[in-house]
């Protein structure tokens, strides 16, 4: 049975290698947070991070998460202070909201590897999809975040 850990926490999960990390996480330990879209890598829906780099999990089997830090959107902040959260909120970024935690954990992973992106690192790095066209204010609120943790850190 694999062994995972989610969010600092150890789980052990009856199921089979092969199932995809994004059914263990939704079906059997009813995170569902991350969001189903396509199951076929294309639409970000169900981005998480693994080892700290943004991964479209509903392709990836469970085994291949064995040994990995596996971060959900439950587990990027305690308290919803993560910066892109918090920029989030400020500029009321999401639309019906659906493909957001893809789209925030995305920002997350590219903030961590370039704490100032410019428009083209954004549209580069954040190849999510959006229903809703957010896509405007996804950039801003890249930017807003950028600009919350630099206040932070100073
Ligand atoms: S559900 Fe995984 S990329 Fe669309
Ligand atoms: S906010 Fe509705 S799909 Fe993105």
């Amino acid at each position: 049975m694999p062994t995972l850990t989610i969010n600092g926490q150890q789980v052990t999960v009856d199921v089979d290698p092969t199932t995809p990390l994004l059914w263990v996480l939704r079906d059997h330990l009813d995170m569902t947070g991350t969001k189903y879209g396509c199951g076929i890598a294309q639409c970000g829906a169900c981005t998480i991070h693994l080892d700290g780099r943004a991964t479209r999990c509903c392709v990836i089997p469970v085994s291949m998460a064995e040994g990995k830090a596996i971060t959900t959107i439950e587990g990027l902040s305690k308290d919803g202070s993560h910066p892109v959260q918090q920029a989030w909120i400020d500029l009321d970024t999401p639309q019906c909201g659906y493909c957001q935690p893809g789209m925030i954990m995305a920002a997350a992973a590219l903030l961590a590897e370039s704490p100032d992106p410019s428009d083209a690192d954004i549209d580069r790095t954040i190849t999510n999809i959006c229903r809703c066209g957010t896509y405007p204010r996804v950039r801003a609120g890249i930017h807003r975040a950028a600009e919350l943790a630099k206040d932070a850190a100073s």
